[in-house]
């Protein structure tokens, strides 16, 4: 009988045949990174997503890129001045890829700002034309993902308990009659404040503009820093009314609150919801991938089922029900370049800080 020797043990007995064949299976379809990996575990694809859409559109776009690419995202929503300030704050370091979302001033002053990263998505043909070049120099930092008009909202209940008539116009908004009645966002920290603010200048003037919103400001009884917060507030019931986007509106509306949503006779003011890539971004080919979809018709319609009712830019996807078609809103002409560069921007926040704020509040 063989005897058994120390350094002699008979592999075939320890491990017998059919286990060796599985674990050289496994090791064989384990990816190595490179050649030679030495055995380096392949680390999966990454983005991080700075969103300045609403929290929930954010979350949903972030979930279904990550299940249809293998990409993992790392996200964070933030208000379009918000976002701004942190890429100026990382300029030298970026942590972000891709900045979607937000009101597209502040995408054009971060091009502006060599934050951004040039790109041309091969989507740019299936676009409406107001989304191929919002920057509007040919450059392609950034890109229109979405547009969405500025609007009011009021809590009919609010009104009909005070008596109160509902506003129609730009101008009502300014009575006395709705002293302390109204909310809306910071124009420095929110984007849809700062339509707001280069609406109202570029229907009434600067300086008629902004005697306009000295009135409207004894009317105002709060800034909050993220544009939708006010409607959500006119919804609850703690404020009567709420100037933020027609879409942010609708939520509430269809949701069943006691919410009405005017679109001013005057004509008013819109955004082009922007996606660009961060300069420098730690993930290039993520970045890329990520814009190419969210330019698409298909992650377009998805934002509906997040309650995200913005026009989409891709001319494929369908607009969501809730909204009137664009051509009957009354778009006043933006001059996006203008309202974006930092010039413009810088003098109307300071000039908004002096003269409406004051320091008063
Ligand atoms: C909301 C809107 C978006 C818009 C964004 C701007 O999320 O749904 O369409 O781009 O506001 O956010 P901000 O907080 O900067 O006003």
């Amino acid at each position: 009988m063989a005897r058994l020797q120390a350094g002699s043990v008979p592999r075939a007995s320890l491990f017998p045949p059919r286990f060796v064949v599985a674990a050289i299976l496994v090791a064989l379809s384990m990816p190595l990174v490179g050649c030679g990996g030495g055995g380096k575990r392949h680390r999966p694809a990454r983005l991080t997503l700075y969103c300045g859409a609403q929290l929930e559109w954010c979350e949903l776009a972030s979930a279904e890129f990550e299940r249809e690419t293998g990409v993992r995202v790392s996200m964070t929503r933030r208000s379009s001045g918000e976002t701004l300030a942190q890429l100026w704050a990382e300029r030298r370091n970026p942590r972000g890829d891709v900045w979607w979302g937000g009101t597209g001033d502040g995408h054009i002053q971060a091009a502006e700002a060599k934050l951004l990263e040039p790109y041309r998505s091969p989507r740019l043909g299936e676009l409406h034309e107001w989304a191929v070049d919002p920057e509007g120099r040919g450059l392609h930092h950034t890109t229109g993902a979405y547009m969405g008009a500025l609007s009011f909202a009021y809590n009919r209940d609010w009104l009909g308990k005070k008596g109160l008539d509902a506003p129609r116009s730009w101008a009502d908004l300014a009575k006395p009659a709705y002293r302390g009645e109204i909310q809306m966002a910071n124009p420095a920290s929110s984007g849809t404040a700062y339509t707001v603010l280069a609406t109202i200048v570029q229907l009434l003037g600067e300086d008629r503009g902004f005697a306009y919103l000295e009135k409207l400001d004894a009317n105002v009884n709060q800034y909050t820093s993220s544009g939708a917060a006010p409607v959500r507030a006119a919804a609850r019931g703690e404020t009567a009314i709420a100037i933020v986007f027609l879409h942010d509106a609708v939520v509430q509306k269809s949701a069943g609150f006691p919410i009405e949503v005017v679109l001013p006779s005057e004509g008013t003011g819109y955004e082009i919801g922007c996606a660009s890539i961060i300069r420098g971004a730690r993930h290039p080919d993520s970045a890329r991938r990520f814009v190419d979809w969210i330019l698409g018709s298909r992650a377009q319609e998805l934002g509906a089922r997040a309650r995200s009712y913005q026009w989409p830019s891709n001319r494929s996807a369908r607009a969501p029900a809730l909204l009137p078609p664009v051509a009957s809103v009354g778009l006043i002409p933006f001059d996006m370049g203008r309202f974006g560069s930092k010039r413009t921007r810088a003098r109307l926040l300071s000039r908004w800080e002096r003269q409406v704020r004051g320091g008063a509040r």
